[in-house]
């Protein structure tokens, strides 16, 4: 199949959460399974790598707004594979991916409906017409409408469309002038299941209507969207597609994440060997700024948004670093929590240390040098970072919502450790069940190796993706 990959982060490329891992993976596990894929993507400012070269194409887009175009520049992953970069001066060519200290960009919907339409447009320049488009997120969400109403009487219209929702409480939602400013046709915000809500226009609803099949990225998630708690007022709709959401488990790139050659890492380890995790927690420990010990370490790496959980923990942590503990954190985001996370460390100078900003060396030191991983999140689609520690022999510590409960197991022969509610007293009890497994090596070990030997390769996943883009193909 020809399958063209629409997403608004690619690592290596441009990364801020878990979206960007996936969209360098995925398509790449697609690729080795003998489908041509190609990625689209904005070329912003932060991508300098020297591997990209102009395609020779350039796009045209024609806005009520004005004309908005840019070159096409690529960069060859694999034989079957491309990544494709849209630049644009006005929209990509400044610092920050979806905005900056000052917040939100102002033109986030101008700038995703440029990739959105342009994905589309650059995939007729390269005159590669897909069996698939596969969106991701709201960013990409218009492109499913352009698909039908844009493109509908061109080779692109015999591509099927698949939305996979990330996260669902980012919908891309702004005010309906905008209709107006991107020119999207009125009567797709009269009719019912169109691309309004309350009032408003819903980038990642005109996806979620305008795909042929939706998708998230686990199981636990796809049930949890569909009610109202977790649903973020589109549970409704989502049932009403029920057959139609399918949950498929994120995999991890299990070549970044090795503890066997990660070259991040001051040592590596395996199974077999674990001598160099100890050479890691020593090397963390120095570089928080914290004393040498034997202590547990727990550590966390995280946008500092809501959804994670970070207060809870930050409720917590008094408590817990009574006990003869040590806290690493790093992580980005809403200043409120920074803020709490300096706090802490300048509380407990000698059993917490804090490093704000996006440090991809330190998120691997981390993961390789910490006893346990905390994530309390309030929910989690999929959540990559406990399937990290999970390889890197480091226990998880997750409440049990979304993705943590299909990858973490808890009990007595489990991997990890769980929590139910979304509250300190569970939370400490679960640290506290952390620190008995701490004071038992070998039970310690045996969680160790469980997690060391789970196989979080995207190979299982991709061919869900697989049989699931067969299923849709237009004879
Ligand atoms: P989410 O996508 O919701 O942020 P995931 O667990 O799926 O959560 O993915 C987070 C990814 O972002 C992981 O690869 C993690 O290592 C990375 N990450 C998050 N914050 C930072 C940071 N401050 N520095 C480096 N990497 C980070
Ligand atoms: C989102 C979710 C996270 C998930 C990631 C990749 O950012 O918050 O749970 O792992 O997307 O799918």
């Amino acid at each position: 199949m020809r399958i063209l990959f629409i997403a608004s982060e690619v690592a290596p490329f441009s990364k801020t959460g878990g979206l960007g891992d996936v969209a360098g993976a995925l398509p790449a596990a697609l690729a080795a399974l003998g489908h041509d894929v190609k990625v689209v993507t904005p070329r912003y400012a932060e991508v300098k790598d020297p591997r990209l070269v102009p395609t020779g194409h350039s796009l045209q887009l024609r806005f009520p707004f004005g004309e908005e175009g840019g070159p096409i520049l690529s960069v060859r992953i694999a034989e079957r594979l491309e990544v494709l970069f849209l630049e644009n001066e006005r929209f990509f060519n400044r610092t920050g991916i979806y905005g900056d200290a000052f917040g939100e960009f102002g033109d986030n919907h101008r700038r995703f409906a440029y990739l959105s339409i342009g994905a589309l447009q650059a995939a007729q320049r390269l005159q590669f017409i897909p069996d698939i488009v596969h969106l991701n997120d709201w960013q990409t969400g218009l492109a499913g409408v352009a698909l039908q109403r844009g493109f509908q009487h061109t080779p692109l219209s015999r591509a099927r469309c698949v939305m996979t929702i990330h996260n669902l409480a980012y919908q891309g939602q702004y005010s309906k002038d905008v209709m107006g400013e991107l020119g999207l046709p009125w009567d797709l915000f009269t009719s019912h299941d169109g691309i309004e809500f309350y009032d408003t226009v819903n980038f990642l609803k005109a996806g979620l209507v305008f795909s042929d099949s939706i998708t998230t990225v686990s199981p636990t998630y796809a049930k949890e969207i569909q009610t109202p708690e977790l649903g973020c007022n589109l549970d409704g709709l989502l049932k009403r597609q029920q057959g139609r959401v399918v949950g498929i488990l994120n995999g991890i790139d299990v070549h970044e994440w090795d503890p066997a050659t990660d070259g991040l890492l001051p040592a590596r380890y395996s199974v077999g060997d674990m001598a160099g995790k100890a050479a890691c927690k020593r090397e963390l420990l120095k570089r928080m700024g914290l004393p040498e010990g034997d202590a547990p370490v727990l550590g966390i790496v995280s946008r500092l948004a809501w959804q994670k959980g970070v207060d809870l923990l930050l409720d917590v942590l008094p408590t817990a670093l009574q006990a003869d503990l040590r806290f690493v954190a790093v992580g980005s985001g809403e200043g409120h929590y920074e803020h709490g996370l300096r706090e802490l460390q300048a509380r407990f100078p000698k059993q917490v240390g804090v490093q704000i900003g996006f440090d991809r060396a330190l998120s691997h030191l981390v993961e390789a040098g910490a006893d346990f991983f905390v994530m309390p999140s309030r929910y989690e689609p999929c959540g990559l970072n406990q399937m990290y520690s999970l390889r890197y022999g480091t226990v998880p510590i997750v409440r049990a919502t979304g993705g943590l409960v299909d990858t973490v197991e808890g009990g007595l022969d489990g991997n990890g450790i769980l929590f139910e509610a979304f509250h300190p007293a569970a939370l400490l009890a679960a640290v506290r069940r952390g620190l008995a497994l701490y004071a038992d090596p070998q039970r310690l070990e045996a969680f160790r190796r469980r997690g060391m030997e789970r196989d979080f390769s995207w190979a299982v996943s991709a061919r869900r993706y697989e049989s699931l883009f067969f299923s849709l193909r237009k004879e």
